[in-house]
């Protein structure tokens, strides 16, 4: 009964839609377990270029069921916008399945998304205005409305009438913008609902018949390690747990059952919205790093900040994680650097430290301390084989093993499925 979990590393963009993709020709489950169309998963296979948001990445697959998890936060609109895009493009989605206990983003946790992030000026987090953190407040705080409350319409009227009264009151008398419709909302969710309604259903007891049979459940992370409500860098963080841990919670899967855990860095590392980073490179190499790597948002188009390999967050997120391998992608980018850097440990108050430190201000502090490596200047996307890799990029990959006490599964030289090399066995 494999279940491999596949965790973002860092700030989030590290090419886990690459990976599930890659990993779920031998899954029969791909379990989206955090998030929600905050994610932008790219995904290039033989049906084309995709940016999946909700969709599980295994949905290429046609044997493979995948599921919208109880962890995910799910904007109908988006959802159904997605199906039939990918409809169109002849990928059948009859194996989606939605978890009925998944909560719902609602037009007003949009609007306050948008409100809040305004009302914070200078000190806006740079979300991605979805209704993401909105939403998430609303599931702690019992508020949430879950999918599987659009199967029962009188129910569900009724809820959202409650819910909504306190939200036009917020919208009203704190923001001071008009108040939502019942009516409106109640009619467009009951629409979402009727075209929702066959994918809509209880999860747990599928993926626990998958494991019974033995089969390779896949667990698909959303954002980054560096970006938890918990060990991220808070507040500058998103509202759910894109960790190991999470993944256990948000797909219904007990962490006993994980059998293993890959932390997907890319071979540098980049962040979108604000917040530290410290090695950011405010210069000529983080632009070339950028237009080389494409680096720019999946969903919201911005550039994304661009730096070396934070070795020092890598352990960190190591440890939270419990990695028990890594997959480094986007090493292609560098095939025309001379010299490489990793951050080996930060600088602070003129003490080295080698801890990612869990306040911010500290964070903000810290000058990274580097170690050179020498670039190998020649191009290895059509490489297959470690062996073939050039000495140079093995040494580099081999530093990051050294650093970061994780051995790496998997090294991806491009954006296609196939461009993969498989280093060692994740299992
Ligand atoms: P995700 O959110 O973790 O799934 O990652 P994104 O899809 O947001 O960003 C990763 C970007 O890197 C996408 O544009 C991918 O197509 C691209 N990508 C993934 N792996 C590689 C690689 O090894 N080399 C190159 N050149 N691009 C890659
Ligand atoms: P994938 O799954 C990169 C960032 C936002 C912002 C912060 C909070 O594609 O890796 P939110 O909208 O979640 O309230 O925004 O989190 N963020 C991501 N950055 N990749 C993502 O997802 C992200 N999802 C959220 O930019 O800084
Ligand atoms: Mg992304």
């Amino acid at each position: 009964m494999p279940v491999i979990a596949v965790i973002g590393a860092q700030w989030g963009d590290e090419g886990k839609g690459k990976v599930v993709d890659l990993l779920a020709e031998k899954a029969r489950v791909v379990v989206r377990f955090s998030g929600g169309d905050n994610a932008g998963h790219t995904v290039v296979n033989p049906y084309g270029e995709f940016r999946l948001q909700l969709v599980p990445s295994g949905i290429f697959y046609r044997e493979t069921a995948c599921i919208i998890g109880n962890g995910v936060v799910i904007n109908p609109a988006v959802l159904i916008d997605e199906i039939d895009q990918l409809n169109q493009r002849s990928v059948d989605t009859s194996n989606l399945v939605i978890s009925d206990r998944a909560n719902l983003i609602m037009p007003y946790h949009i609007l306050l998304d948008g409100l809040e992030e305004d009302s914070r000026g200078g000190k806006a987090i740079g979300t991605m205005r979805r209704g993401i953190g909105p939403a998430f407040a609303d599931k702690v705080a019992r508020y949430g409305i879950r999918a599987g409350d659009l199967l029962d319409k009188e129910a569900f009227l009724e809820r959202l009438r409650l819910i909504l009264d306190g939200k036009n009151i917020i919208l009203t008398k704190i923001y001071g913008v008009s108040p939502l419709s019942l009516d409106e909302v109640y009619t467009q969710y009951c629409q979402y609902g009727e075209r929702l309604a066959p994918y809509i259903r209880e999860t747990t007891i599928m993926i626990e018949e998958a494991l019974n049979k033995e089969e390779m459940v896949l667990l698909e992370g959303a954002q980054g390690t560096l970006l938890d409500p918990d060990f991220g860098t808070y507040p500058y963080a998103t509202s759910s747990s894109p960790l190991a841990g999470g993944s256990s919670v948000g797909a219904g899967i007990g962490p006993t059952r994980i059998s293993a855990v890959l932390g997907v860095f890319k071979a540098y590392i980049t962040r979108v919205g604000a917040g530290p980073m410290p090695t950011e490179l405010k210069d000529a190499t983080g632009d070339l790093i950028r237009e080389r790597g494409h680096e720019y948002g999946t969903v919201s188009g911005r550039p994304r900040d661009c730096g070396w390999f934070d070795a020092v967050a890598a352990r960190f997120s190591t440890r939270v994680n419990g990695f028990t391998g890594a997959a480094i992608t986007n090493l292609d980018i560098f095939d025309t650097f001379p010299l490489l850097k990793i951050c080996v440990g930060y600088k602070l108050h003129g003490e080295t430290i080698d801890n990612f430190p869990s306040s911010i201000a500290a964070l903000e502090k810290c000058q990274p301390i580097y170690e050179e490596l020498p670039g190998w200047q020649t191009p290895i996307s059509h490489m297959r084989e470690y062996e073939q890799l050039p000495p140079q990029a093995r040494q580099y990959i081999a530093r990051l093993e050294e650093l970061t006490s994780c051995p790496v599964n998997l090294i991806s030289v491009g954006s296609a499925r196939e461009q993969t090399i498989q280093k060692t066995a994740i299992l």
